[in-house]
């Protein structure tokens, strides 16, 4: 698998129990695929918060301790907006093929949010693989993403 990320390092994953079974499967997938992942929780299927599974995602990715991250909530957007507290996070909620392919593309997002509730698993696992094969185009685009960071 061809990736502009460094998939010598884990790939950081996470989830709250809406997004805990696709999480159990995806890792599965991702392992059989050759990529080592790195498990964040949540462990079981309970009722939880999200952004206590989404920080040390974020965390992970932030201090370059992981190539990406993936998160999963029901809708995606409270892990999403979670992770996109961290300075040098640009999480991305990603439903559709073309924008899982722009966000990697314009935006250089390094975490991919699923929305566990709304996509078919076969579906998100088309989505994470557009995102790891997509690479950033830089140029205008690089000057738009170092505009993103508060003082
Ligand atoms: C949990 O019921 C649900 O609120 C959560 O998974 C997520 O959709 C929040 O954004």
């Amino acid at each position: 698998m061809s990736s502009s990320f460094d998939l010598s390092k884990p790939i950081a994953i996470g989830s709250d129990h809406a997004g805990f079974d696709y999480k159990v499967e995806l890792i599965k997938w991702l392992n059989q695929k050759g990529l080592q992942v790195q498990d964040m929780g949540v462990y079981e299927n309970k009722s939880v918060d999200y952004p206590d599974y989404a920080h040390p995602v974020a965390t992970s990715v932030e201090k370059s301790e992981s190539a990406f991250g993936i998160l999963l909530c029901g809708t995606g957007n409270g892990v999403c907006m979670t992770a996109n507290k961290h300075q040098n996070i640009r999480a991305a909620m990603c439903w559709e093929s073309d924008v899982a392919k722009l966000v990697r593309q314009h935006n250089d997002a390094n975490i991919i949010c699923l929305p566990a509730r709304f996509i078919a698993l076969e579906f998100a696992k088309s989505l994470i693989e557009i995102f790891i094969e997509t690479g950033f185009e830089g140029g205008r685009h690089a000057r738009r993403v170092d505009k993103i960071a508060c003082a």
